[in-house]
């Protein structure tokens, strides 16, 4: 299987499906004009050995299921095996909310940053793209391991970089969460339970391949399974927003 998810390519279309109320809380792939960058080399091992040393690194066992569990804490076992080791454990779930260290001179992700999210970022800006916070965030999974159902408080567009990840988006993300259950979750905290009657023809499935990027709008519930050591690098763009005469529609 390849993608069910739709592929926007230029900034027009990517404006016209922001004022479609039919498309806007739909998950999309982008590429193109929207996304023009070369991705660099890394290496997956030491990307996991620099993300693991670092004390904020929230290290979890995770397995496919009906919700996230935060509290299955892996931290110490992960960061005691040999990096090979640790890169096999199949539950293997690493979230990284500060790349400062990973992105310095030498780091795993220097590169990225100075040839994709610095790019990126001032890119976007132009084309009229806005935000109050620019955020890359990184998670390291597992053979067997899952990013359950949930939904972002951000915009966010994950940026596959290796390995084998499954990623589930619903066609009607408003009938099977609707604002009033994202309100009630966002108040009690946690994370929202998956439907149970969500069949497979109501979810789009996309198999990412390095390189590939996914445009998933704020409050849309979506879920990842792992199929292999894997890694994506997300953007979550805080208060996404449009400006009112973009360029790339001026022009
Ligand atoms: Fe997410």
């Amino acid at each position: 299987m390849g993608s069910e998810l739709d592929l926007v390519t230029d900034w027009s279309t990517l404006y016209n499906w922001e004022r479609d109320p039919h498309r806007t809380r739909i998950a999309r792939r982008i590429s193109g004009e929207l996304f023009p960058f070369e991705m660099p080399p890394l290496n997956s091992l030491d990307l996991l050995d620099q993300a693991r040393r670092q004390p904020i690194a929230r290290i979890l066992h995770q397995r496919p299921g009906p919700r996230l569990d935060d509290k299955a804490n892996a931290a110490d076992r992960i960061r005691a095996l040999p990096i090979e080791k640790a890169a096999e454990d199949p539950s293997l779930h690493l979230s990284l909310f500060d790349l400062k260290a990973l992105t310095a001179p030498g780091a795993a992700l220097h590169r990225f940053k100075r040839e994709v999210f610095d790019p990126l970022e001032s890119f976007w800006r132009e084309r009229g793209v806005r935000w109050d916070a620019f955020l890359p965030v990184l998670f390291i999974t597992g053979s067997a391991s899952a990013t359950n159902y949930h939904f972002d408080p951000d915009t966010t567009l994950p940026l596959h970089l290796f390995g084998r990840k499954r990623f589930h988006a619903l066609k009607r993300p408003d009938y099977w969460c609707p604002r009033e259950e994202r309100q009630a979750v966002l108040a009690r905290g946690g994370w929202p339970v998956k439907p149970a009657g969500i069949t497979d023809d109501e979810v789009l499935v996309h198999e990412n391949k390095p390189g590939e990027i996914v445009w998933i709008p704020v409050h849309t519930p979506h879920w990842v399974d792992a199929g292999s050591f894997s890694a994506t690098l997300t953007f979550a763009l805080k208060n996404c927003r449009f400006a009112e005469t973009p360029l790339a529609v001026a022009r």
